[in-house]
């Protein structure tokens, strides 16, 4: 064998250590069995505005399926024109993370949904104004009972954060060139971003950023080594701190999923940074304390680049229409 082959391996062997593919099929999750019938119910509520005190706000609207799964940025504008204080993360492959939110206080994806709904800078909304929207509109009283064929009264919050959950454990991006070279197609990558793999394991991004999403795993102080600007890290926004009140866990975030990266400007948790190359030099200067050449930089974010997946094709859900009985939207705040 060749030196170069030889390198070639080590790197993919490396990597297969670090990194895992994204699967093609649903994942299981935990307590709720997924099934079709949920999953076409959740897709439906998930573009559903009427879930929202406007009737103008969707998950969709915050979690654009079209745009990477999040919205315009920086941090995300809802109910009333309000702006909330962290930008939107992705919900593709979201089902992989450790826990759900910037510092992971939500346990799974249904305990997140029961959230948004109800947040008022968000859809502003209460579980009874939903749970009365559902009941008015006799088609998604029968969704709900195709999809929880057990039980008596199936229209419940509970439910409706299940079928929720059910629909995005199949917003999945398999198929990236980085999940075809770990599957063993050395030829997967090309040689920039191999190069960037080399140095996003060897310049120590990878203890942070590993595991399926490349990110998500676990949570790390944003400016382990030097604090970032009051613009990227705002005081105000302890972060993990708030879930745990450890003085260990002021400023402590998820480590940010990479999955699909390139989609989805700005970023970090304040939606500050336009550009990847910019927020790969920001994050070797604050987590790891390195200046990364010009050349350096270009190279892992053609790695990451490879990181961008086959999104699934989502047809858009035609919703049952309202009746006398379907509450009337408020801008009220
Ligand atoms: C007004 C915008 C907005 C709306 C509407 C909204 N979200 Fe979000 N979503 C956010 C923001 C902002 C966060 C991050 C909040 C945080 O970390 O504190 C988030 C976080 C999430 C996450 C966590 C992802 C991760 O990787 O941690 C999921 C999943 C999610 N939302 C799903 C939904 C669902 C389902 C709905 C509809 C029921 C919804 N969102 C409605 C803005 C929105
Ligand atoms: C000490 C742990 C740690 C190290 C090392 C680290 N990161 Fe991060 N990374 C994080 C955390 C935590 C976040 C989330 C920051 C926040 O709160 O916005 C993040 C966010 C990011 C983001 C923003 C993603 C988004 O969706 O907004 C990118 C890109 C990124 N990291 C790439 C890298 C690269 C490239 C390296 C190596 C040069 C690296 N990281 C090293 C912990 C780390």
């Amino acid at each position: 064998m060749s030196s170069q082959a030889n390198a070639d391996d080590d790197l993919m062997n490396v990597a297969r250590q670090l990194f895992k593919p994204i699967p093609s099929v649903v994942p299981a999750v935990k307590d709720n069995p997924i099934t079709h019938e949920k999953i076409e119910l959740g897709k439906m509520l998930f573009f559903d505005p009427r879930l929202s005190a406007s009737e103008i706000i969707s998950c969709n609207s915050c979690h654009n399926l079209s745009t990477g799964g999040v919205d315009a940025g920086p941090t995300s504008v809802g109910h009333g024109w309000q702006q909330g204080p962290r930008r939107a993360p992705t919900v593709y492959n979201a089902v992989f993370n450790v826990a759900q939110f910037w510092d992971g206080r939500a346990a799974d994806l249904k305990a997140q949904a029961k959230g948004p709904v109800q947040a008022s800078v968000e859809m502003n909304a209460t579980p009874d104004h939903v749970i009365k929207t559902l009941n008015s509109m006799t088609d998604y009283v029968f969704m709900f009972q195709k999809a929880f064929p057990n039980e008596a009264s199936p229209v419940t919050f509970d439910n409706v954060a299940k079928s929720i959950e059910a629909f995005e454990a199949t917003l999945i991006t398999p198929a990236a060139p980085f999940d075809q070279y770990l599957e063993g197609d050395v030829n997967a990558l090309d040689d920039q971003q191999k190069a960037g793999l080399k140095l996003f394991i060897e310049k120590g991004c990878s203890s942070c950023h590993n595991g399926i999403n490349v990110g998500g795993q676990d949570y790390f102080p944003f400016g382990a080594s030097e604090r970032p600007s009051t613009a990227l890290l705002p005081t105000a926004d302890k972060g993990r701190f708030a879930v745990t009140k450890a003085p260990t866990d002021e400023y402590v975030f998820r480590a940010a999923p990479l999955r699909n990266v390139a989609l989805r400007a700005p970023y970090f948790h304040s939606g500050q940074v336009w550009s990847l190359k910019q927020a790969v030099a920001v994050m070797a200067q604050t987590q790891l304390g390195a200046k990364l050449s010009d050349k350096e930089v270009d190279d892992i974010v053609a790695f990451l680049e490879s990181l961008t997946g086959q999104l699934p094709k989502i047809e858009y859900p035609i919703l049952p229409t309202r009746t006398d009985a379907t509450p009337y939207p408020s801008l009220a705040k």
